[in-house]
């Protein structure tokens, strides 16, 4: 399937699919459904800033003086809330300097249409790669309105990181956004009729946040 979907990456990594065969446990409560989603976007973030810029700099080690590199963008990583809070903090554990944008929005579960709550972004977007991460991308309603508000917002070099996508959704944001790299876990099957994901994990905030 993957080479139907030519702008996305699949993290077939023994580790990664791994620990997401427990994210999808029905049996995994909160608590090490948490750990387990920050690990996995800790171990996904490598390869999803592969080619950010960097800048030479010398330092002096304790033996004598060397030229290494340094991030020289300012990276920004907008979680969608709730559930791609869980991703956010996985990933500025690897990267602490990052910048964190927020995003607020949810899907009206009858027409599954997304709707926007909370907008807070840093205002040069521009001045570097953004990675949008929300685990799940369904019918893609909610990654659109956001990759809408990230770019009215500025935001050039975007990248999307989730854990697990629908097909349809892929198809979906490909359409309209060819130029944009997903990064995700998996490629499930595909929706039911209440666009949850197959065999997917469920509602990825409520299992989060142990709200189900
Ligand atoms: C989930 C998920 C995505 C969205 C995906 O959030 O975290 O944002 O659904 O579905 P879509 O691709 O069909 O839009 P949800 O709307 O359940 O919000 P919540 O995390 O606040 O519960
Ligand atoms: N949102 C979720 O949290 N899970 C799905 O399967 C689909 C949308």
């Amino acid at each position: 399937m993957p080479g139907e979907f030519p702008n996305v990456i699949v993290f077939d990594h023994p580790l990664i699919q791994h620990k997401l065969t427990y994210l999808r446990d029905r049996t995994t409560s909160h608590r090490p459904f948490r750990a387990l989603l920050y690990q996995i976007a800790g171990l996904m973030v490598f390869e999803a800033t592969r080619n950010v810029p960097t800048r030479p700099v010398e330092i002096e080690t304790p033996m004598e003086m060397t030229v290494g590199r340094r991030l020289s963008a300012k990276i920004t990583v907008v979680p969608v809330l709730r559930a791609g809070l869980g991703m956010a903090e996985g990933i500025l554990e690897m990267m602490p300097e990052a910048r964190v944008g927020h995003l607020g929005i949810f899907r009206d579960e009858r027409t599954l249409e997304p709707h926007a709550y909370l907008k807070r972004l840093p205002r040069d977007l521009d001045a570097g790669p953004v990675l949008l991460v929300d685990p799940m991308l369904a019918t893609a309603g909610s990654s659109l309105a956001a990759i809408r508000m990230l770019r009215d917002a500025g935001a050039r070099d975007l990248r999307f990181l989730c854990l697990v996508a629908a097909p349809e959704g892929i198809r979906r944001v490909t359409k309209e956004h060819p130029e944009i790299t997903i990064y995700t876990a998996a490629i499930d099957r595909c929706l039911n009729e209440k666009g949850y994901i197959l065999p997917g994990l469920g509602d990825a905030g409520d299992r989060l946040y142990g709200t189900e």
